[in-house]
């Protein structure tokens, strides 16, 4: 028996195909072909690209796996969350879809904090509004493009557009949902007092289903775009961050995760919707049933590397060199030569607004503290602290809420970089540990898909059975007593910041 996970993210769609003991018998990917900013702080795409590249992944790893497609015996997906796919009547994408980083909703999110009052929302869907979140996008459509919102029949999230074109089913998991403010989040179901007083018709949305349930089967045209077989059933699967924690074991209470991909997640799996009064983490359903999570967001984590790297990297000298290394690292080896805390450079990465703490969209990223003795190698390290402080800011918030916290595994690109991992263990000031299979979001939606066909009685007993640790680090006594002196620093920077936004 195998399980295909397919996730759809911001770069590209990765397909994943894992045996019943969790092993990973081949992925691939295929890239996204249209980002587009027509205006700064928006970011759309075109759904049809994800169904392209849904495509190719998936005949491509089932190619690599050599595998029969009767041997798939259940699909489960994870994507980018928070995106909004527009359809009419026709199930024509009526629209770019305005995805999670898009920030033109500011006047969306703060007419729906007067319409409801902050503190009523959040007792409403456990988060404050905000530009990221689904229903700002709608509002947004509505109120500025009124002949688009006019055509408008069904709406969902990027990687229910790709199970929509699989199965013809219209679906959503309570964790993708969560990031709409249209759930409500403590009783896993619409909110009809938000879909109320917005205007919003339920009838517009897709049916609702825990992340491991069985929503549809894969259609004849679903097969023939992808190589899958028809009558395959599919599970509802998760958002991207709720899935990359099922793959990195984050189930119960005191388990959570650090991962830096494009954004920064720090994640804690919770027992109850608990709820910071202050709006600065979400609340959301967790993959599993019965289970909620808290996170922090860093909107520009490894997004801040690979900024320095397409406008300055190619100064580096190690990055010209043609022995085929990949630049990120050379970065490190570059990085590693400067002193931890890099001689008092930092780095503050709000170069897309920031959500946790700040909740400000209109934050902006510095680089501050320069002296003529820094050298690109502590402003590479500065940049890979300061990344690693802003998801610290989660840990302090856990602190605040007494989120307990009993071991942290590190997900993404960040884990990949021993750098970056010691970086970490040395600013949360905690041993960190590194699964051994870190494959992201779509391991975890092929746990989803194994539990939805029953090869296991639980996601909680599928992680158990296939989640391991490879390794632990320690934090380093010294660095890290250097770290916490640096972090009550960084911490000061967003205020004195605040006037360059202003
Ligand atoms: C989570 C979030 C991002 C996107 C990008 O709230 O916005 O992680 O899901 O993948």
């Amino acid at each position: 028996m195998s399980y295909l996970g397919i996730d759809v993210g911001t770069g590209g769609t990765r397909a994943l195909v894992m045996d019943s003991s969790g092993n990973v018998i081949a992925s691939a990917s295929s890239e996204h072909q249209d980002f587009a900013s027509p205006k700064p702080g928006w970011a759309e795409q075109d759904p049809r690209d994800w169904w392209r590249a849904c495509g190719v992944a998936v005949r491509q790893a089932l190619q690599s796996a050599k595998l029969d497609a009767k041997e798939i015996s259940c699909v489960g997906f994870s994507g980018q969350m928070h995106g909004a796919v527009l359809l009419d009547s026709s199930d024509e994408v009526v629209r770019p879809a305005l995805i999670w980083c898009d920030q033109r909703s500011d006047p969306q999110s703060r007419e729906l904090e007067q319409m409801f009052g902050r503190d009523a929302l959040i007792r409403l869907t456990c988060n404050p509004p905000l530009t990221n979140f689904t229903l700002t996008k709608f509002l947004w459509v509505r109120e500025n493009e009124p002949q688009n919102w006019a055509r408008v029949a069904h709406v969902m999230l990027p990687k229910d557009y790709v199970r929509f074109r699989l199965t013809g089913e219209r679906a959503i998991d309570m964790a993708d949902a969560s990031g709409t403010l249209l759930l409500d989040v403590s009783n896993r179901r619409w909110s009809a007092e938000v879909l109320n007083k917005t205007g919003i018709k339920e009838s517009l949305l897709p049916a609702l289903f825990e992340s491991p349930q069985v929503c549809g089967k894969i259609s004849a045209a679903g097969a023939e775009a992808t190589g899958l077989k028809a009558g395959t059933p599919v599970v509802a699967g998760a958002g991207d961050q709720a899935a990359g924690a099922v793959g990195m074991g984050i189930a119960r209470a005191g388990a959570v995760s650090a991962t830096i991909g494009t954004s920064g997640v720090v994640f804690a799996s919770t027992d109850r919707p608990a709820m910071d009064p202050q709006g600065r983490l979400h609340t959301f359903c967790h993959a599993i049933p019965g289970r909620w999570h808290v996170m922090g967001v860093t909107q520009a984590a490894g997004l801040s590397l690979r900024w320095y790297r397409d406008h300055f990297g190619g100064a580096s000298p190690g990055v010209q060199k043609k022995d085929g290394r990949d630049p990120y690292d050379v970065f490190a080896e570059e990085a590693s030569t400067a002193p931890t805390a890099s001689e008092g450079a930092f780095w503050v990465p709000y170069l897309m607004g920031e959500r946790t703490p700040h909740l400000d969209p209109k934050a902006r990223a510095a680089l501050i503290g320069l002296t003529a003795s820094h050298t690109r190698a502590h402003v590479i390290r500065a940049i890979m602290e300061g990344v690693a402080f802003s998801l610290k800011d989660t840990f302090t918030i856990f602190d605040e809420m007494k989120i307990p916290v009993t071991s942290i595994r590190l997900g993404g690109g960040g884990a990949r970089s021993p750098l970056w991992r010691q970086i970490q263990a040395d600013v949360y000031g905690r041993e960190v540990e590194i699964v051994a299979a870190e494959e992201g979001a779509a391991y975890g939606a092929a746990i989803l898909a194994g539990v939805g066909a029953g090869a296991w009685s639980s996601v909680e007993q599928a992680c158990d059975a296939v989640v391991r640790v490879a390794k632990r680090i320690q934090p380093n006594a010294k660095d890290s007593a250097t770290m916490q002196l640096a972090y009550t620093t960084y911490r000061k920077i967003y205020a004195a910041l605040k006037f360059a936004a202003a």
